[in-house]
């Protein structure tokens, strides 16, 4: 039997594919909410099931929070992981879905079919791909590639806090030759690509109180300090006028682009205005003097994520609030410390407050940049049989967002990551109406058994 048949066999399959896919999606296994623990729980009760229905053993491994789905089957080399996450982002807000993100449904658009529904991209749909791959591989050849093991975790969504523990306490059993990380995007929907390079996150969550309690802005406005507009002057001082921020020791550790990989990524001719304009914006609004996929891949961000204080219901009150809140996110490049500038970040906002403030800060996450050596001949076997499937030639690229288990293979088990994935760039993940194209899909199935071929 061939790689043909199995391809053949994907395709005959892609409705029962399918009909599992939305099955999974529709437990809604927020991983951040604590309401949803049990529905956590219950994806990973139906992943261990689903494995199971194709000769998987695998087992719900408890952490302190959400469990992982560990299992290993074959034999021989070379030893392939598997990493997807079986949870999603929170779904709010509700009203701009079109419809429950939790009853997914198979969509017409004028792109062509969609799967809609929370996690259809990020990342259940996608972690099915290297599933259903397997899947169609041993109901044809009747065995397994090589050694696999799956590793699948319910927590990516906020920020991972049983990871590094559970990798550190399971390492022998974690190392393998490659990790397949399957939680990327083509790159402008199209060409598929490996991902060299992943930004680092450190989140920040501050709250700043002036006054002991919220005041009447007649009665004490103008003598009174203002905490909403301390945390205003904080964060507009955040960047310069050219777009670099301002923390102090920001940029240590951050490199210029080798000029190899400028010139590659010259030849990617990345259409910014599309990018842009797909979602109503048209000038890059990063620093001065960087190329827009520099923007994106590998130069580092300071973004407000949310800002809350005062009274902001309906209508109008006329209030002096105690306390100003903003969570503050910064995306990391190079050999940047989360840590050092977690620090560096907080005392700035220490030595910024005026008289009669007091400001508190809680940590949401803190990971280091990462990139994938591609020096292993199963890279180009990788990317010789992603070309093949689409037709296009596959692309070396980067990602602006984060997915720190790719450090965490490298530095805890000595695992070389390699992260291919199908997303598309209007895919809405993190947003409402998220989708995922039949042809991802599909396609990315099929490719799952293209690269198992190719470096086996
Ligand atoms: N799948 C995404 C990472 C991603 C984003 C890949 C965009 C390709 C394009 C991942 O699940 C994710 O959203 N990660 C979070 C980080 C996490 C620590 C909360 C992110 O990047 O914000
Ligand atoms: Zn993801």
């Amino acid at each position: 039997m061939s790689l043909s048949d199995v391809l053949d066999r994907i395709d005959a399959d892609l409705p029962a594919a399918t009909d599992r896919l939305i099955d999974l999606l529709k437990i809604p296994s927020i991983s951040t909410d604590p309401a949803f623990k049990a529905d956590c729980d219950r994806a990973a009760d139906w992943l261990v099931a689903d494995l199971a229905t194709m000769g998987v053993t695998a087992e719900k491994r408890p952490t302190p929070g959400h469990p992982m789905v560990v299992g290993h089957v074959g034999e021989g080399d070379p030893h392939l992981l598997f990493y997807g996450h079986y949870d999603v982002q929170p779904v709010d807000p509700l009203d701009l879905w079109d419809r429950d993100p939790f009853d997914p449904e198979i969509q017409d658009t004028p792109k062509g079919k969609v799967i809609r529904g929370r996690g259809a991209a990020d990342d259940k749909g996608q972690l099915m791909t290297f599933v259903e791959a397997l899947r169609a591989w041993k109901a044809v050849k009747g065995d397994w590639p090589c050694k696999i093991t799956f590793f699948l975790e319910g927590e990516e969504e906020s920020g991972s806090p049983s990871l590094v523990p559970f990798m550190q306490e399971n390492a022998a059993e974690l190392k393998a030759d490659v990790a397949m990380i399957c939680d990327t995007g083509l790159f402008q929907s199209k060409t598929p690509g490996i991902t060299t390079m992943l930004r680092g996150l450190l989140g920040e969550e501050l709250t700043i109180t002036a006054p002991d309690i919220d005041l009447h802005s007649g009665m004490y406005g103008g003598i009174a300090r203002n905490p909403i507009r301390v945390l205003s002057r904080i964060i507009a001082s955040l960047h310069d006028e050219t777009g670099r921020i301002t923390v102090p020791g920001f940029y240590d550790g951050v490199p210029e682009l080798p000029d190899a990989l400028e010139a590659q990524w010259q030849g990617l001719a990345f259409d910014h205005d599309r990018f842009l304009g797909d979602v109503g914006l048209s000038h890059p609004a990063g620093e001065h003097d960087r190329t827009p996929l520099e923007m994106i891949w590998s130069r580092p961000t300071c973004d407000v994520n949310g800002i809350w204080g005062g009274y902001t219901g309906d209508g109008f009150k006329t209030v002096l609030p105690a306390q100003a809140h903003a969570k503050i996110s910064f995306r990391l490049v190079g050999t940047q410390d989360p840590l050092a500038i977690r620090e560096s970040f907080r005392k700035m906002v220490q030595d910024m407050l005026p008289p009669d403030c007091t400001v508190e800060f809680s940590g949401h996450g803190a990971s280091a940049a990462s990139g994938a050596d591609t020096s292993g001949a199963m890279f180009e076997e990788a990317r010789q049989a992603l070309s093949e499937e689409w037709g296009i030639p596959a692309a070396y690229i980067g990602c602006g967002g984060s997915i720190p288990i790719a450090g965490h293979f490298q530095s805890i088990t000595q695992t070389e990551p390699m992260l291919i994935g199908f997303g598309r760039d209007d895919d809405a993940i993190h947003s409402p109406n998220e989708k995922y194209d039949m042809e991802s899909f599909h396609k990315g199935i099929r490719s799952w058994a293209r690269i198992l071929d190719a470096v086996t």
